[in-house]
């Protein structure tokens, strides 16, 4: 059981040390070796997806990640950013299938912005696909161009997806939805866009192969409103790349915090890269006050997902839940009446509840 660990930018070394502390408690023997991934990589070698990590990568049964990026070097060329590192990673390592799960436990339903009825008891997953759509298709780029009489500049992305780049994340979803509550939602923009009329299409192809399965569609600016609505109307909803990109961060604040939500991204063979669903977050990085929770909850995914250790998977996340019944919060979480902790403390304490 090997794992490549990347902890990254920001407050990424801080959370991953507390995940990294959780998964040696579980005395599971994994095999552990870290490298660099994103700003610090980019400073150390000049490429922020240096080939030592590509090969360390390729050779793990599982990555986990802690956040890349920063203003540092938001203002390096394109293909020098931290975030072509996270692009080049999910791309060479063929993972398609992100999973996104929003849960919303019942001790944070005062965090969420929303009232606590419209959120409390929420458990939805999003599927999103990750390795197509208009972040890799071709052509891209700013040209010049004659357009309109006048010869300017213009930006070109393409939206593309292949029949069996759909199948497959639809396959995924429909699984997982099977070991749910069998709901499946199906989001696009068929109104519009003939890339999404395709997606809708394939995704009817499949439904009669999962008949335990109720499958829906909704249009993406229609399923953004419902999600702060009544989001408890969804069990799964599976989307494209760009599509599951938003409407994955709307749903996270479902939650109240971002600090909570892990993540899991899949390729074919349940090889996975796991990594918290926030950002590297430079402004709080080095003050302890980074929340690790979301972090040790995608070691969880990588237990149960790659290493299919489903018991140690539900013994980290029971870990979670009885920190947060025993009150204690990191500061984005934080409330009246309970008990601020910083980074390391959290991490004491989930390894206290283990
Ligand atoms: C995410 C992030 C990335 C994405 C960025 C950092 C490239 O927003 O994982 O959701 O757009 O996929
Ligand atoms: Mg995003």
């Amino acid at each position: 059981m090997k794992i490549c660990i990347l902890p990254g930018d920001g407050i990424g070394p801080e959370i991953v040390a507390q995940a990294l502390r959780v998964l040696e408690a579980l005395d599971l023997r994994f095999e552990m070796e870290e490298a660099l991934l994103g700003g610090c990589a980019v400073d150390a070698t000049g490429d922020p997806f240096p080939e030592a990590t590509q090969r360390l990568a390729l050779a793990a049964d599982a990555v986990l990640l802690g956040a890349v990026g920063g203003p540092k070097w938001d203002v390096l060329p394109r293909a020098l950013r931290p975030e072509r590192g996270l692009l080049g990673i999910r791309k060479l390592l063929g993972l398609f299938a992100n999973l996104r799960p929003a849960v919303l436990y019942p001790e944070l339903a005062n965090a969420s912005t929303l009232k606590p009825e419209v959120v409390s008891g929420l458990d939805l997953l999003i599927v999103r696909e990750l390795t197509g759509d208009i972040y890799f298709g071709q052509p891209r780029g700013i040209e010049k161009r004659e357009l309109d009489g006048v010869e300017q500049r213009v930006g070109v992305n393409t939206m593309i997806y292949s029949e069996s780049e759909i199948r497959r994340i639809g396959r995924v979803a429909f699984e997982a939805a099977k070991k749910r509550r069998r709901k499946l939602c199906s989001v696009d923009k068929i109104n519009v866009l003939e890339t999404t009329q395709l997606w809708r299409d394939v995704m009817n192809e499949l439904s009669p192969d999962y008949p335990e399965v109720e499958l829906s569609h909704l249009l993406v600016d229609n399923a953004a409103m419902q999600l702060v609505r009544a989001p408890k109307q969804f069990d799964v909803l599976v989307t494209g790349n760009m599509f599951g990109d938003i409407l994955s961060d709307e749903a996270s604040m479902l939650t109240g915090s971002i600090g909570m939500l892990p993540s899991a991204s899949l390729d074919e063979t349940g090889k996975g890269l796991y990594e918290p669903c926030h950002g590297s977050a430079p402004d709080i990085a080095g003050k302890s006050l980074a929340n690790p929770l979301a972090t040790i909850l995608s070691a969880a995914m990588m237990l149960r997902h790659t290493f299919v250790l489903e018991e140690a998977a539900q013994r980290v996340e029971n870990a979670v839940k009885s920190v947060l019944r025993q009150g204690l919060r990191t500061s984005d979480i934080y409330q009246p009446g309970t008990t601020r902790v910083g980074t390391e403390q959290m991490g004491d304490a989930v390894l206290a509840a283990l």
